[in-house]
């Protein structure tokens, strides 16, 4: 090849167009783009359209450094993403990162149940141990999340039928109270079975057993990612520093993408 032809084809606008087609995909893809940044695409369970990304992480699918310490979750049977607080082992809904809010259910209350759409009728539901959560590190209850006790084994009086949330089998029931509702020791005596706490958002007695499996809003404590998310960023965490980070396409920052800001 001689030196003539090279500068002939450079003066190509077609050939020059490859050269600068194959730079920007050069530069765009793999070599110069940061591991870490390219580690954690946001990613979702398989049947389950509900995206995950920071501060949760898919434990065994995604690095935990694309997630804060305590945030893993799994993928459950059905598709949904799964928590697990304080052993106990929680659907998770929906994810609102833009408030750091989520809800869950205790999944007790969502194993596939055939027919919930009779909220009146006569529905099982298991009984289980105490679905009450302690606030972690991690989780707070959401306000305007509510208390409730379920009893179980209940006999049937016609002023209670607003407060049956399922059966216990076909002559007894279940019942949902607010925990300071003042017929609540009344409605005990009236129980034979199980006495179990848990949480509901507010306002959703009266009142049906769609409450339990809809469930209730939890927040959470982590670096706040909007800004790194909005600067292009995918947020992380550095586990030597033990701090949050923002992983860029160049490299990891601080805080967010852009050279004003502190390497990371
Ligand atoms: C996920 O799918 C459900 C049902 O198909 C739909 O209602 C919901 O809007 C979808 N959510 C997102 C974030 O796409
Ligand atoms: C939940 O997490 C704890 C440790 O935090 C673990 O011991 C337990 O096995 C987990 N349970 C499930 C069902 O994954
Ligand atoms: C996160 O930061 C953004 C921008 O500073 C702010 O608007 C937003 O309210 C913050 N989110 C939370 C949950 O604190
Ligand atoms: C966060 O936003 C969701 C959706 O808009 C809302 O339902 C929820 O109540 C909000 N969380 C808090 C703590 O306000
Ligand atoms: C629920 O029950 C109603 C009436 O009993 C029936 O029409 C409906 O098909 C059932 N739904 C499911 C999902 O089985
Ligand atoms: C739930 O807690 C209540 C009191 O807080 C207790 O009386 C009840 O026995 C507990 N139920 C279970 C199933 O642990
Ligand atoms: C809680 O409920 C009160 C009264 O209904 C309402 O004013 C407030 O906005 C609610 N808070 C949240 C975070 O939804
Ligand atoms: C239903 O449960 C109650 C409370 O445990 C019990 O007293 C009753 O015998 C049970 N009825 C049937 C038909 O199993
Ligand atoms: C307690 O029960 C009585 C019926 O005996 C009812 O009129 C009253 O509204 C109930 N109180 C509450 C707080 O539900």
């Amino acid at each position: 090849m001689n030196i003539f032809f090279i500068l002939r084809s450079l003066s190509s606008p077609l050939i020059l167009s490859y050269i600068i087609i194959f730079y920007l995909l050069a530069k765009n893809t793999s070599c110069g783009v940061d591991p870490k940044f390219l580690a954690c695409p946001p990613t979702t369970c398989a049947n389950n359209n509900q995206s995950i990304s920071y501060p949760f992480y898919i434990q065994g699918k995604q690095e935990p450094f694309c997630g804060n310490p305590g945030f893993g979750i799994s993928c459950g049977p059905n598709g949904f993403p799964i928590l697990n607080l304080s052993n106990t082992q929680y659907i998770i809904h929906q994810i609102f990162y833009e408030n750091q809010t989520l809800r869950v259910s205790n999944t007790a209350f969502s194993v596939s149940r055939p027919n919930t759409t009779n909220s009146k009728g006569c529905l099982p539901l298991p009984l289980t141990q105490n679905l009450t959560l302690p606030s972690t590190r991690e989780f707070d209850i959401a306000p305007n999340q509510t208390d409730i006790r379920l009893f179980y084994g209940c006999g049937s009086l016609p002023w209670l039928e607003e407060h049956k949330v399922g059966c216990f089998n076909e002559t007894s029931s279940v019942l949902a109270l607010y925990k300071e509702d003042k017929n609540i020791s009344f409605v005990s005596k009236n129980c034979q079975g199980e006495v179990v706490d848990t949480i509901v958002e507010d306002g959703i007695i009266g009142g049906n057993e769609e409450a339990l499996t809809k469930g209730f809003l939890l927040t959470w404590k982590a670096g706040n990612c909007s800004v790194c998310h909005n600067t292009g960023g995918r947020c992380g965490f550095d586990f030597v520093m033990y701090t949050f980070r923002c992983f860029c396409t160049d490299r990891v920052h601080s805080a967010k993408c852009g050279p004003d800001d502190d390497p990371g």
